[in-house]
């Protein structure tokens, strides 16, 4: 979508008056007394028409805390993108009168999120998205470029999530992170198959025996000289890129969605991307190990017993728990950079999904208190709002192996705190595990978050090192 500068209306498209109440409008548009009367009685949000142009009066009730009238505005852009889609316009002119400070900003996050749409393989043209313009009144600014890179790396994090696996299997994954890379300025290394036997990664390793297409490993960097911080913040990525489930094969219709298993290495390059394109002061490492699960070849099974890159051994008793065997692998390696702090994605459990639903990011680690509570700021702001779980060590017993070092199964009950204490035993650093397998992907819109691969990660965590991390 482009974005446009304009000195005032032409009045030639639909125009959105952004306002602290409905009849602020007058403040832009010559109204007669009828009109504002009319604007008068209105609360919220309404419509006009004047000469055969569609003039949305946008209005965000405040609440009473602001992060709540910041997603309002965001919710309130969707509704009316879509009406602009649904009647066919092409473009809009946009104008704010909110004195709310943050009010055009938000509103801008709405409106290109909203908009987005994964439309590759339509061939029926007619059902792609026609707006492709906002002219905003006023002059551009480096907030409001900020928000439009962080919102096209979102999409680009989207538009990975969507690729179904007949076109992005790890090798084509690594492709298309080589050529985001590129473009934002980040560096990009991909570690093949052999160089992945050589560091010995036996859970990535056996999560792809069953495929015909070779893993792949791959170390994503931006190092700017000006960068504020000593040791480097790491971000792991779960690149499943179809997880069947493996000889432990998924049923009744679970599997439908399972391109999206590789959300969380798109969570991890998207953020990567919104940072080197903004240019952060902040030295951050991209790790994502990718590879479908499927039952082929010589798959994985129940019962085997496998080395991890950091000698300890895992028995497996279920092939469907395969992401937890590839993060535990890029988490030890993540160990010779002697991180600040290491964060990891994953869509990892269902029991995440049970818990909270798509309205949050599943929490849990080792990091202190405060860091957890910076996240958590983060996650109200950009609202990808975290949901803490306890971590005791009691839920780590569920682990217990009586051939190999532990199991990668837990128990009947808190599967998504067991995947989590699993992890745990691959990390030596401050670490925090943010499950997202409930809201990375949609069957249906919620407002700015559009069908299927949603982005989820890319604003929380933008903004958490943003704010913390480059001063
Ligand atoms: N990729 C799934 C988790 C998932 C579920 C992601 C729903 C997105 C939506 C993961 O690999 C998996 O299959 N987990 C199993 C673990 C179990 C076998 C311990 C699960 O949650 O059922
Ligand atoms: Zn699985
Ligand atoms: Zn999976």
């Amino acid at each position: 979508m482009n974005i446009n500068y304009i000195s005032k209306l032409s009045s030639n498209h639909p125009i959105i008056i952004l306002c602290d109440k409905p009849e602020d409008a007058q403040k832009i548009l010559s109204l007669s007394k009828k009109e504002i009367t009319y604007l008068k009685t209105k609360k919220g949000s309404c419509q006009l028409m004047k000469e055969g142009v569609s003039i949305f009066v946008e209005v965000v009730e405040k609440k009473d805390q602001a992060h709540l009238t910041s997603e309002a505005w965001r919710k309130q852009a969707a509704k009316t993108i879509n009406a602009l889609n649904s009647d066919k316009a092409v473009e809009a002119e946009l104008i704010s009168t909110s004195k709310g400070k943050d009010s055009l900003l938000n509103y801008l996050e709405g409106t290109l999120l909203a908009n987005y749409q994964f439309a590759k393989y339509f061939t029926d043209k007619k059902r792609a998205h026609t707006l492709n313009t906002i002219s905003i009144v006023g002059k551009m600014d480096a907030a409001q470029e900020e928000v439009i890179r962080v919102a096209n790396s979102t999409c680009v994090s989207r538009d990975l999530v969507n690729e179904p696996v007949s076109y992005l299997n790890a090798p084509q994954l690594s492709e298309e992170i080589k050529k985001i890379g590129k473009n934002s300025g980040f560096k990009v290394e991909v570690l093949d198959k052999k160089k992945i036997e050589a560091l010995k990664m036996g859970g990535l390793l056996a999560v792809n025996q069953g495929s015909i297409d070779p893993p792949t490993f791959n170390i994503l960097e931006w190092k700017p000289k000006n960068a504020k911080n000593k040791k480097p913040i790491i971000l792991v990525g779960k690149g499943v890129v179809y997880d069947t489930g493996g000889l432990d094969i998924k049923t009744g219709g679970s599997m439908k969605t399972m391109k999206c298993d590789m959300a969380g290495a798109a969570a991890v390059v998207g953020t990567i991307d919104a940072i080197a394109s903004n240019k952060l002061p902040v030295h951050v490492i991209g790790l994502i190990p990718a590879t479908d699960n499927r039952p082929g070849k010589n798959a994985y099974a129940a019962g085997d017993v496998i080395k991890m890159h950091n000698g300890k051994t895992v028995e497996v008793l279920n092939t469907d728990a395969e992401g937890r065997m590839i993060l535990a692998d890029a988490l030890s390696y993540a160990q010779k950079y002697k991180p600040e702090l290491v964060i990891d994605l994953a869509t990892l459990t269902g029991a995440a999904v049970r818990a909270i639903g798509t309205h949050g990011v599943v929490a849990m680690g080792t990091a202190d208190e405060k860091t957890v509570a910076k996240l958590k700021t983060s996650g109200n702001e950009t609202y990808e709002r975290i949901a803490e779980m306890p971590f005791w060590d009691e839920y780590g017993e569920q682990l217990k192996s009586t051939v190999a070092d532990i199991t990668n199964l837990g128990g009947p009950t808190a599967g998504a705190i067991t995947a989590g204490k699993f992890l745990q035993h691959f990390t030596d650093y401050p670490w925090i595990h943010l499950d997202i397998a409930g809201p990375s992907f949609l069957d249906k819109a919620e407002a700015y978050r559009t069908v299927g691969g949603t982005g989820v990660g890319v604003r929380l965590l933008y903004h958490f090192i943003k704010t913390n991390y480059t001063k």
